[in-house]
């Protein structure tokens, strides 16, 4: 194997089945970092506990989303894929930093006052300290590349600061401050044409679905509002079908259909039919091993105790590291 340029850790939400919206926007990516980068991918279900009202989906929820991570090229022959809880010394991790962090910046950042704000009801000591647990499960693994999101740019920021932190007060250098790798993929609006495709809205494309309710779903796609009659030219830089066009058909048909689209040469029904076919031929490879995989239904797990047990070796060694730096007997 050729020599790997670092360690990649990512965490994602148990969130289930995943949609379209997961895969553009993380998903794609971490498959492809697999190719130059050791990665480390993990389901954290600990910090959904933070905003869950109620547990009984996480173990299923869990399952589905390694399955779909699996069936979209994760490879755990060499990634690691595990979750979150599987390996507790990060909740010994979270303790440790927790003494280095200032509590006014936890309660500063715009994540919590957002989450407080969705939440008024349920404003949990879990919720302040997130970003300390995400710090942990980074420097656990003692990764060096973060690919995230804009939006949790504030988390690496602070993580950066806690590591900085406690490599000062316990005069060490056993963690590593990680760097972002900002995915700057577009956000994947929904199939109502507004918002961020999420399954809390229901506007989600599910990469699991079959290709007939696939179709459905983009048939049900809102277009550009303007375009109310078949004979009415369209335009296609503000409509969401192009956008994905753009993404799942040739180079040609969306040159085509930005062309008829806006001489109303093609209807919004036959664009979206032919997106549809498009997007269908793309998630074929993808659902052939989805069902594969999920034929046999130990397989996944099987999986995420491999990655538990790779994950503990490294999380075991850095606590020697951590305990002995801190000077804990
Ligand atoms: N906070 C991240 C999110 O909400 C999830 C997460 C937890 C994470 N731990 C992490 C992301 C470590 C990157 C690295 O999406």
């Amino acid at each position: 194997m050729t020599e790997k340029k670092g360690r990649v850790f990512s965490g994602a939400r148990p969130t289930g089945r995943q949609h379209l919206g997961n895969y553009l926007g993380a998903i794609k990516n971490y498959v492809a970092l697999q190719d130059d980068y050791e990665c480390i991918y993990c389901i954290v279900d600990l910090h959904a506990l933070t905003t869950l009202e109620t547990t009984e989906n996480l173990r299923q929820n869990s399952y589905e989303m390694a399955l779909d991570f699996l069936a979209a090229g994760i490879r755990p022959e060499e990634t690691i894929i595990f979750i979150q809880s599987h390996v507790p010394e990060v909740t010994e991790l979270h303790t440790i930093l927790s003494m280095v962090t200032p509590l006014g910046k936890l309660t500063d950042l715009p994540t919590f006052k957002e989450k407080a704000r969705q939440q008024p009801h349920n404003v949990n000591y879990g919720l302040v300290g997130y970003p300390v647990l995400m710090t942990a499960d980074i420097t656990l693994y003692k990764a060096n590349i973060v690919p995230v999101g804009i939006d949790q740019a504030p988390h690496l920021e602070f993580a950066r600061e806690v590591v900085r932190s406690f490599n000062y007060r316990y005069q060490t250098n056993v963690l590593i401050e990680p760097e972002m790798k900002s995915t700057e993929l577009p956000k994947v609006i929904g199939i109502d044409g507004v918002q961020k495709m999420s399954k809390s809205l229901n506007n989600h494309i599910e990469l699991a679905a079959t290709p007939e309710e696939t179709t459905q779903r983009v048939m049900q796609m809102v277009t550009d509002p303007q375009r109310q009659r078949r004979s009415d030219p369209g335009r296609p830089e503000v409509c969401n079908v192009f956008t994905f066009h753009k993404v799942f058909s040739p180079a040609d048909m969306v040159a085509e259909i930005d062309v008829e689209c806006r001489r109303a040469g093609i209807g919004c029904v036959e664009c979206k039919q032919r997106m549809a076919a498009n997007l269908n031929q793309h998630l074929e490879p993808f659902r052939q091993k989805r069902a594969e995989y999920a034929r046999d239904p130990n397989y996944v797990w099987d999986v995420l105790r491999d990655g538990k047990e790779r994950a503990s070796k490294i999380a075991k060694q850095t606590m020697i590291e951590v305990r002995q730096a801190v000077g804990l007997p």
